[in-house]
């Protein structure tokens, strides 16, 4: 599989074509029809709550975790919630403080400024952001020389909301001017079933709870590559029975995607087999095993580790990453002495 496809397999948790955008509709709208976050829901809805009676912006706002869990969806709930407007941008597209300065203006008394991969903007843009965010006020030089004038303009009280997949690549300044910090988790296979089901009603698609529940177990405790699949699989129902979504058309689509029974695809088998052919299990740097795979270091960090981890077939030690037991059991690999739940392929 070369990169352009790693980009576009089924189980990427990074936004591919087709997945749609901002009006999809399986986004929800509101907070009671967000499914799964519990922790941060509850939270979220009592700042909302203080906000509005307060007649308040809501504080600066800050989400992070692995990519596909709905940053962008809370975004576009909390602005509902808010009852403002939603204005969209991203790190990488804010190329000049100008660019930035033209956005924060035209904002609107209380609107939501949602900036994806905020970690991402350049150092200059960062600069104005600050006071923005601070005073909401941007300070403005023109000319040169003797020339030169500094206008002092005032913004209206906005919202800020960034993501990021790496709050520890923010600097602590930017860092420390949310007021809000929340961390989305992955999500257990039975809350992806539930929106699953809610996806498949939308999309008027028949499947029943078990078929449900083999694509949520298989979708790596992300949404958007649960929904993807239920696409997916819905091509298989229709093509190859009546249309309805069982255990069994799941079972057999989802072979045929060659997508395992954990959600695995060739991407964590080839990383967990260079684990073990070329260095014993681990431990071993993450740039040496990136480079062994031909992957970029952060993409195996933010898209192939945080699932191998949370179903414990991946360990982050001090001294590199190795591989566990049941990941070993998992792919028919020969187990070796384990000690501590480590394995020593010695
Ligand atoms: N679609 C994508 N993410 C969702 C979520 N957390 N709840 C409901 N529907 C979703």
């Amino acid at each position: 599989m070369d990169e352009l496809d790693f980009e576009n397999r089924i189980v990427s948790p990074t936004e591919i074509m087709g997945d749609s955008d901002s009006d999809n509709p399986l986004r929800p709208k509101r907070l009671e029809d967000y499914i799964g976050q519990d922790k941060v829901k509850q939270n979220l809805a009592v700042f909302i709550e203080a906000a509005k009676q307060r007649r308040e912006s809501l504080d600066h706002v800050l989400l992070y975790g692995p990519p596909g869990l709905g940053k962008t969806t809370l975004s576009g709930i909390i602005a509902n919630e808010l009852n403002v407007n939603l204005r969209i941008t991203s790190g990488p597209a804010i190329e000049k403080p100008g660019d930035l300065a033209a956005i924060l203006t035209n904002l609107n008394e209380g609107d939501v400024l949602f900036i994806d991969e905020i970690h991402r903007i350049s150092r200059a843009v960062e600069e104005i952001l600050y006071p923005a965010m601070e005073d909401f006020a941007i300070d403005i030089v023109t000319g040169k020389g003797q020339m030169a004038a500094s206008y002092h303009l005032p913004l209206p009280h906005f919202t800020l909301v960034g993501a990021t997949t790496r709050a520890g690549q923010l600097t602590a300044p930017l860092r420390d001017r949310f007021g809000v910090s929340l961390r989305l988790e992955l999500y257990t296979p039975e809350e992806l079933a539930l929106i699953i089901k809610r996806s498949a009603g939308i999309l008027n698609i028949a499947i029943e709870n078990d078929g449900a529940l083999e694509i949520a177990s298989r979708s790596r405790g992300t949404p958007r590559i649960a929904n993807r699949m239920l696409k997916r699989v819905r091509d298989f129902a229709q093509v190859m029975s009546d249309g309805v979504i069982t255990l069994k058309t799941a079972q057999i689509a989802l072979e045929r995607l060659e997508i395992d029974e954990l959600g695995l695809d060739s991407n964590d088998r080839r990383m967990l087999t260079a684990l073990v052919k070329y260095y014993r299990g681990g431990p071993v740097g993450l740039e040496t095993l990136a480079a062994a795979i031909g992957e970029e270091a952060v993409t195996i960090e933010d898209v192939i580790e945080p699932y191998l981890m949370q179903i414990g077939f991946l360990n982050r030690t001090p001294r590199g990453r190795c591989i566990t037991r049941a990941a070993c059991l998992h792919m028919g690999f020969d187990l070796p002495d384990a000690q501590d739940g480590q394995i020593r392929f010695e």
